[in-house]
């Protein structure tokens, strides 16, 4: 069985999607294990409960004892590539990965957006999404997923989908539908990439 490697920095929804999918067998994956950054991230709580394995590595106590940012992203590719995964999943994760931790892998990072491409990289995307709506500058937002380099929310768009704004949406419920369709899409773009690998 294919197997992969989820990285989280919070909640894990995303990973919840992935989790419960792999267990009905509508997704033929093993999650090898979930690496968060954050101790307290409540993904890890839904790993646990899942029985699957966790690892934490926090970049702020890699600074504190004297590490380097490279230094982390280093560590941090040795510890996933110790579970020998076909494809990593950036579900949530909040941190920047440099070239320290994607040469290691090449091609087999995915990361997971709330918004389309070129647009609202980085936090709060689907608040600005929301707020660019009010002003009229757009009339949809939408969700991708697309292979990670070094520049952050860019990298080929691997598979996306518009997700509507409509006139009365609060913040709230454009966060919802956008989390809904990313739970779907994540799936289906993990489906999709682990069929084009070799057994
Ligand atoms: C998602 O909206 C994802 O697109 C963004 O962070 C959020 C994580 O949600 N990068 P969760 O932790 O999977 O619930």
């Amino acid at each position: 069985m294919k197997k992969i490697v989820v990285l989280i920095s919070g909640n894990g929804s995303n990973l919840q999607a992935l989790i419960d999918n792999a267990a009905t067998g509508v997704l033929d994956v093993e999650i090898a294990a979930v690496v968060s950054n954050r101790a307290d991230a409540y993904g890890l709580t839904r790993a646990r409960d899942a029985g699957i394995g966790t690892e934490i590595l926090d970049l702020r106590e890699v600074l504190a004892d004297g590490g380097s940012r490279d230094g982390f992203d280093v560590e941090l590719a040795g510890l996933v590539a110790a579970y020998e995964p076909d494809l990593i999943v950036l579900a949530g994760w909040m941190l920047i990965l440099g070239e320290g931790f994607l040469d290691r892998f090449p091609d087999r990072v995915i990361n997971l957006h709330p918004a389309l491409p070129g647009v609202f990289p980085g936090t709060n995307a689907i608040q600005r999404a929301h707020e660019a709506f009010q002003r009229g500058e757009i009339k949809r937002t939408g969700v991708m997923i697309h292979r990670v380099i070094p520049e952050v929310d860019a990298g080929p768009v691997v598979t996306m989908e518009p997700v509507p704004i409509f006139p009365d949406d609060s913040v709230e419920e454009l966060e919802e539908r956008v989390h809904l369709v990313e739970h779907n899409l994540i799936v289906a773009a993990v489906d999709l990439l682990l069929g084009d690998y070799e057994d």
